[in-house]
């Protein structure tokens, strides 16, 4: 599938949840909490449906995020189903870490994620300072994010990667700790800027940190990081290299790299059904009627045609872009 600007579609983010046991300051206010009702997420059975028609169009990669979708019973199975369908090469999922490490038939659910075929994973993690992280998330659960983390290492994902929101005055002094956290646990890490995708104060000029201050910000511990242009992983960071212990680390600059839309090979399918062209856009098109209407698998796959004849040649972050959704309810 390719959109009318280039983009090759291959790549579909599922968010299994819009809930969450965290409330990140730029993701999740604490005071507004409408989940979707339960009859409008999509079950499961519906979500692997329009992923197998998904496939049939070329879509080969698939992330499963929230929410917190490690909130979803079920979700290890449901990934499972996932890397079965024929067609489907990757699957990964974004978590915040917290319930990696939970106990289930004696296995922790990092393992049993791995069993089931997912190969990376990719984990929020803004401090390592106990009291920091609290602030940012408003919950006391950086210890659970640690176990969480160590649980990933021990069940063996292929690609295990740390995400950090550049906060300006906060993310300033966290920054070389998870760089040696990451270095010491054998993480890609990755700071991403803050973007406007919820309607939180938190989204103001003041609290935005641009990745190329964060990049000075570390060149001035570990001096200048040798720029990779060719190493990239599925998404828009771009990677450094840091002199001496050739460490990586990224840098996705959604506000800032005038280039970030170009290689986009994303559509995001949101629990409640609809299908997003591009993160930074309002544009939304609702499957779940279609699908709960009885419509073919052809029918359902010249949506997703269409779906991606409207992606936008780029995000609209930069202009007057109004929020009309959280994060949480689009995956991230
Ligand atoms: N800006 C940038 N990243 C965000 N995330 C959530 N909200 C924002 C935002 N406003 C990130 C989280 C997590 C993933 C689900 O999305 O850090 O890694
Ligand atoms: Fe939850 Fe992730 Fe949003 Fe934080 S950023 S509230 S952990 S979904």
């Amino acid at each position: 599938m390719q959109d009318a600007f280039g983009h090759r579609i291959s790549y579909l983010r599922v968010s299994v949840t819009d809930r969450c046991n965290e409330r990140c300051r730029y993701c999740m206010p604490e005071e507004e909490q409408a989940w979707f009702p339960r009859e409008e997420v999509l079950g499961y059975d519906e979500m692997l449906r329009v992923l197998r028609v998904g496939a049939t169009l070329g879509i080969k990669k698939v992330r499963v995020t929230g929410g917190e979708p490690l909130t979803r019973p079920g979700v290890a199975e449901f990934c499972a189903d996932v890397a079965a369908i024929p067609g489907i090469e990757q699957v990964g999922i974004s978590t915040n870490g917290t319930l990696l490490g939970r106990l289930e038939d004696g296995e922790t659910m990092a393992a049993r994620l791995v069993k089931a075929g997912v190969g990376s994973a990719n984990i929020s993690l803004d401090s390592l300072d106990r009291e920091s992280y609290r602030r940012t998330t408003s919950r006391d659960l950086l210890p659970k994010v640690l176990e969480g983390i160590d649980a990933a290492i021990a069940a063996g994902f292929a690609s295990l990667r740390l995400n950090c929101v550049l906060m300006k005055h906060q993310t300033e002094a966290e920054m070389v700790p998870l760089i040696e956290y990451a270095r010491e646990k054998g993480a890609l890490l990755r700071f991403i800027e803050l973007m406007p995708v919820s309607t939180q104060e938190v989204l103001s000029e003041d609290n935005f940190l641009s990745a190329g201050s964060a990049l000075r910000l570390v060149e001035a511990h570990y001096g200048a990081l040798k720029p990779l242009p060719d190493f990239r992983t599925n998404g828009p960071a771009t990677y450094y290299e840091i002199p001496g212990s050739g460490q990586k680390v990224g840098f996705i600059g959604a506000m800032t790299n005038l280039h970030f839309c170009e290689a986009c090979n994303k559509l995001r399918l949101t629990s409640d059904g609809k299908l997003r062209p591009c993160l930074g856009s309002c544009l939304e098109f609702d499957l779940r009627e279609k699908l709960r209407a009885g419509c073919s698998d052809e029918e359902l796959a010249q949506l997703i045609h269409n779906v991606v004849a409207r992606k936008p040649k780029e995000h609209d972050f930069r202009h007057n872009y109004q929020p009309n959704r959280r994060m949480i309810a689009i995956g991230g």
